[in-house]
Order: structure tokens, then sequence, then C-alpha cells
């Protein structure tokens, strides 16, 4: 399993400054030496560097679009690549409003996909219900093709096709979800396991309920978005909005380690790691450590231990 690592420094999704410091943190961490070590062939894209718009003024009551449009447009492209590379594609954020471009530029790649959202927030508002209007709290709204006709076209939005369909949605983590988020989870019927349903059903069922749904018919590849705020705050403090009652470390290990065996993880977002919002550096050191840890789950790093194949007693 090849990885293609890109990075994207970009806050503007949200009004924190920061965040922008994820990629380069969590390369800090020695994130590509610890994937080659667990038998990882890693490509490093490097960083990708954002248009700054000095006009950048609010349409309603929505920030940054022309910023965050733009630099969207550029990490569709940068994953369309790196899935033509036949990578596995690793987008290190900045905040959550990036996942437009990266699941746009995946699924221009592989067509039809699964996605697995991880996060204490639906991120599903539309430019016209959100409440803070933040793009961050916004980007399925822009992806998924039954909201179409409810989102307005932002400057620098017009690229943007809607390539996801809610039946092909997966929710888990979820506790903080505004009136309009949740009604438009209902309406559309997404599937979604809220911090209650992994309360109720324990993470092991809830990791086999996911893939039941979305593993049946076609083997679609799947795209895990991950916010480091869907742990709790207690382990990953060092984010922009957290949220109490989150999943623990090993429940949030848990899920990366199950999508890893399906054999279908064709693309991982990292998202919301904001240095500037630890309160002291242990705290940013866990939730850095945190995000390497969740990576590694992903691509083969087990608990029980690992050994190469051709591995020798001496
Ligand atoms: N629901 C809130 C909003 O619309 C919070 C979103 C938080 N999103 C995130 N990616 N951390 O602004
Ligand atoms: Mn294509
Ligand atoms: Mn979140
Ligand atoms: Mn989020």
């Amino acid at each position: 399993p090849s990885v293609g690592l890109i990075g994207a420094p970009f806050c503007k999704g949200q009004p924190r400054g920061g965040v922008e410091g994820g990629p380069d943190l969590i390369r800090g961490a020695r994130l590509v030496e610890r994937l080659q070590a667990g038998g990882c062939a890693v490509k490093d894209y490097g960083n990708l560097q954002f248009e700054e718009f000095a006009d950048d003024e609010p349409v309603g009551v929505v920030k940054n679009a022309k910023a965050v449009g733009s630099a969207n447009q550029r990490l569709s492209e940068a994953v369309h690549a790196i899935k033509k590379d036949g990578h596995t594609s690793v987008m290190l954020g900045g905040d959550h409003s990036l996942a437009i471009g990266s699941i746009h530029g995946h699924a221009a790649a592989v067509g039809e996909l699964s996605v697995v959202w991880v996060d204490a927030h639906a991120d599903i508002n539309t430019p016209m219900t959100t409440e803070t209007g933040n793009l961050h709290g916004q980007p399925m709204s822009f992806l998924l093709r039954e909201l179409r006709s409810k989102t307005p076209t932002l400057p620098n939005f017009s690229w943007i096709k809607p390539c996801v369909s809610a039946k092909n949605l997966v929710y888990i983590g979820l506790r903080d979800v505004d009136p309009a988020e949740h009604f438009i989870l209902k309406l559309l019927g997404v599937k979604a396991f809220s911090m209650t349903e992994v309360d109720q059903l324990g993470i092991s069922r809830v990791m086999e309920q996911t893939c039941d749904y979305l593993c049946d018919k076609v083997q679609k590849p799947i795209h895990l978005s991950y916010d480091v705020d869907a742990v709790d705050p207690s382990v990953t403090p060092a984010t922009g909005t957290p949220v109490i009652g989150g999943l623990t470390y090993r429940e949030g290990l848990y899920v990366t380690e199950y999508l890893c065996q399906t054999g279908r993880l064709s693309a991982v977002d990292m998202v919301e790691v904001n240095p500037l919002r630890g309160q002291t550096e242990q705290e940013v050191q866990s939730t850095v450590g945190t995000a390497v840890d969740l990576l590694l789950g992903c691509f083969g790093r087990q608990r029980e231990g690992n050994h190469a194949p051709d591995y020798q007693l001496p």
C-alpha cells in the first residue's frame, strides 16, 4: 500500500489561526518515517500554496468564500493527481472545509465513493443555514447530490460538482449538530452513529454496521474524513471547536484499524489539528501524537504487533 501525502496549510474555513500549522506539525511527529517503518511506501507531495484574496467580502454571513473555493480547487487537482499516480491519498489539514477539495478530487479520479465522516460535527450546513458563516461547518452540503438545489454558488465555487450520494455517507462520533443540520440528516436519511449509538452498540458494532451499510453490493473506494475533534478533548484538546463527550483514544483508533482491514481505504483526511489551541506543550503533543497514531492505524499498524512478511528469526 503506497501513500501519497499532501499538506494543506489552510485556515480560512474558520476564524482561529494556527490550524494552518497542522501539516508541518504532523510531519514533525515523524509520520513519514513511521509509515515507512511499518512497510508503507510514502511519496510526500509537499504543502500546497494558496492564493490570497484582498477582496474576499462576506456573501451573506459566509466568510472567505473566494479563499476557500480557490484553495479547494487546488487541493482537488492535487488529490486527483495523487490518485492517478496510484497512491492512497492522505491530506493533512488545515480546517475541515478542505474536505470539499479532497473528496471532489478523489471522486474525479475513482468515480463513486463511500464517505466515512468521523467528527463531533456534521459539517453539513448550507450557506443559507449556517449560524457561524464558517465554511468548515458546511463542506458536505457542497458535495451531496441531494443538496444541489439548496446551495447557492459562492464565488470560486462554480467548479464544484456534487459527487457523493447521501446513501453512501456515514457519520461517526456526532455530538454537536445544529438544528438545520439535524433536519438535513433526517430529510436525506443519512446513516449516522452519534455518540449515543457508540454508547449503545459499542464501537465494534458501529464499525460492523458501517461496513455492512456501505460495503455490500458494489465495492466502492472509501474516503475517510477524520476531524480530530471526534476524539474526546481530554485526548485531542488542540483543536478549534472541541466538544466534551467524544471517542476515547481506543475507539478513535479502532475506527481506523477496522477501515484499514476492509482493504478499500482510498483517501484519508486528517484535519483540525491546531497547535495554537493547546494550553500546554503536552496538550499539543497529545493531539498531534493521536493524529499520527490514527493515520498509522489506517495503514496497517496493529496494536497486537506487526512483522514483515519476510521476517526471519536470527
Ligand atoms: N456547526 C458549527 C458551524 O456550522 C460548528 C462546525 C465545526 N466544524 C469543524 N470542522 N470543526 O460552524
Ligand atoms: Mn479524472
Ligand atoms: Mn468537528
Ligand atoms: Mn469537521
